[in-house]
């Protein structure tokens, strides 16, 4: 009674409000069952649940910081699963036929796709990174060639090791000083060096504990850092165009990255014709020049955009992938220090075997007696020992860097484009239009691929009577499989083993205690906050 006496008191706008709120609140009665029965109806469907319009897009959104763990929890009930968005559909999976099926069997029915060129045309171009059909596979064609070159192969090799001196002379002062060390920023700055040199045969001299400032280097990490975050803004696009946030000062990076780039080409290519003119063969052996070599056959039609593209795309491909391996290797063997001390006596044997009867006697030396100085020259000594040929053997070395990449895979998540409507061989449809991505990491997880230990880190897994032996690429995923796997793989694991035989043959790693070890969601599995370790040298 009394309610009635209070509505007829009010005024006439009074009145529509309440109207309109009675027909809020019968659409909210109408809609809370709409959406019990939408949801119903998905009670036994795998993968994440859906809300009408928006689909799963919420669900996603807010767990994209632990994107992999999010997909962890779906993949314990379905090998495949399809999660809607607004615009499209995304299929995810851990199945390794479906991943067959996707990167070989009907590899050209799933490109990487206009989207993914979109977005990171800014610094990829047209590169082998960034392109699908005839463009990629021309590319892929010249780049395998180059890659395979002895040339180049030995010309990494001294880079890598010239570098991994480096990088073992900064842990030695840590030691000595007893300072702890962030080894994530560290084996970042190695890899951009070392690729730069490998790449153009440029020093950019970033890798000192000094930490200097590079502006190709900052711009480098600048632009990538924009271009992640327009994978999760659908307005990137809107704010490019308005010149706003950061997409304005993206423009800015890429041109400092062009005029890097360019500067080197142009000098190389006056290099070139002086050397022609005085008659000397100058052929150098880095990335670029072998690529200008190339540019000189009509036939290839290279112009220096198109050599800008290799070069950075080969940056780009191998910077943070390898640097992201070595901090997840170094890691764990922080936490298995018995695994460390397995690679160590594997190292202690390699060098033992490398050396003249004279010199073997210095794997003896105590380290702990040596001052700084010759603890250095000890490790340069080390260096000039190992051969090539040694380093590649090393099986459970090569073991131990690839579990790592089984449980912490420097590309966690790769995602393809679908040309065509397919059937999966599991079932699974496929929509023209929609994406499809299998996880490394959570590959690395599944019990049905690799048994009940599957989330424990055994390099032993690899090794049979100590011998190495390789799992099929559509189980362990790291690298990618079919036509377009990683061509980087063999010179990747060279600098590794170049690296780590240094660090891991004279240093224990510790963690520094309370200093939390979590994954970063990016294109690159990095640490987000690091690997902050103290170190100690072995004694002998
Ligand atoms: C541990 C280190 C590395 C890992 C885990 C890794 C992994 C991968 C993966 C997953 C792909 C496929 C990406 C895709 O198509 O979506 C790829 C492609 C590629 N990688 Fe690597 N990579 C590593 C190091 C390197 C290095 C050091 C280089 C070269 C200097 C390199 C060069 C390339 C190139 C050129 C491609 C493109 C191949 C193509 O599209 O045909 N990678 N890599
Ligand atoms: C890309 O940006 C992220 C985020 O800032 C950074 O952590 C990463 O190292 C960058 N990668 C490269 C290749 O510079
Ligand atoms: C790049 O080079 C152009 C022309 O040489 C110059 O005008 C511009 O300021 C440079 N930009 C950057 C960011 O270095
Ligand atoms: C060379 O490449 C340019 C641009 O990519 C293209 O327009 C041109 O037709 C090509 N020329 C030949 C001879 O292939
Ligand atoms: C190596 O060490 C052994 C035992 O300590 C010693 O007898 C031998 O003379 C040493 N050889 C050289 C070349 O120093
Ligand atoms: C590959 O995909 C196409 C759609 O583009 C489909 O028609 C064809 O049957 C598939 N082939 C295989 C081998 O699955």
């Amino acid at each position: 009674m009394a309610l009635t006496n209070d509505v007829t008191a009010l005024d006439g706008q009074n009145s529509s409000m309440f109207s309109v709120i009675s027909v809020l609140q019968i659409f909210l009665l109408l809609l809370i069952p709409y959406l019990i029965v939408y949801r119903w109806t998905q009670r036994n469907k795998p993968g994440p649940k859906e809300w009408p319009l928006l689909g799963s897009a919420i669900e996603m959104t807010t767990n994209f910081e632990r994107f992999q763990d999010w997909l962890l929890i779906y993949f314990a009930h379905a090998k495949t699963f399809t999660a809607r968005l607004p615009t499209h559909y995304i299929s995810y999976t851990v199945d390794p036929v479906v991943v067959e099926h996707i990167l070989k069997n009907n590899f050209t029915n799933y490109p990487k796709g206009k989207n993914f060129h979109e977005i990171m045309e800014v610094v990829l171009g047209d590169g082998i990174f960034n392109t699908d059909g005839e463009s990629w596979k021309r590319q892929r064609k010249t780049a395998s060639f180059e890659f395979s070159s002895k040339v180049l192969r030995e010309f990494s090799a001294v880079v890598f090791r010239d570098y991994a001196l480096k990088l073992a002379r900064i842990v030695s002062h840590a030691a000595y000083s007893k300072e702890a060390i962030e080894m994530q920023e560290m084996y970042m700055r190695l890899t951009l060096d070392s690729i730069c040199k490998v790449g153009f045969g440029t020093e950019l001299q970033i890798l000192s504990p000094s930490l200097p400032d590079n502006p190709f280097a900052n711009a480098f990490d600048h632009a990538n850092a924009t271009i992640m975050l327009r994978f999760v803004d659908p307005f990137w696009k809107a704010k490019k165009f308005l010149g706003i946030g950061r997409e304005a000062s993206i423009e800015k990076s890429s041109t400092t990255l062009d005029n890097f780039t360019y500067k080197i080409i142009r000098a190389r290519r006056a290099e070139i014709k002086v050397a022609r003119a005085s008659g000397k063969a100058n052929m150098k052996p880095d990335l670029l020049s072998r690529f200008m070599e190339l540019s000189e056959d009509p036939e290839n039609n290279m112009t220096d955009k198109t050599l800008r593209d290799i070069v950075l795309n080969f940056i780009i491909a191998g910077r943070d992938t390898t640097a992201a391996t070595l901090s997840w290797f170094t890691y764990m063997m922080a936490i298995h220090p018995e695994i460390a001390d397995k690679i160590y006596e594997e190292l202690v044997d390699l060098e033992k075997r490398s050396m003249s009867k004279e010199s073997a006697n210095s794997t003896l030396t105590n380290l702990l007696d040596l001052d700084e100085e010759s603890f250095n020259k000890r490790l340069q000594e080390f260096e000039t020992h190992i051969d090539h040929e040694g380093l590649l053997k090393l099986p459970y070395l090569h073991a131990a860097l690839t579990e790592t990449l089984r449980v912490y895979p420097a590309i966690p998540l790769d995602i393809k484009g679908i040309a065509e409507d397919d059937v999966a061989p599991d079932g699974t449809v496929l929509k023209k239009g929609g994406l499809i991505g299998y996880s490394p990491y959570c590959m690395g997880r599944m019990e049905f691929i690799w048994g009940p230990d599957a989330r424990e880190y055994k390099p032993e897994r690899w090794l049979k009577n100590g011998v190495f032996y390789p799992e099929s690429p559509f189980k362990f995923t790291a690298f990618q499989g079919g036509p377009r796997i990683c061509l980087g793989k063999d010179s990747a694991y060279l600098q590794m083993k170049v690296t780590a035989s240094l660090l891991f043959r004279f240093f224990k790693f510790n963690l520094v205690p309370g200093h939390k070890v979590v994954y970063r969601t990016m294109t690159a599995l990095g640490m987000a906050h690091g690997l902050k370790v103290t170190i100690t040298k072995r004694v002998h």
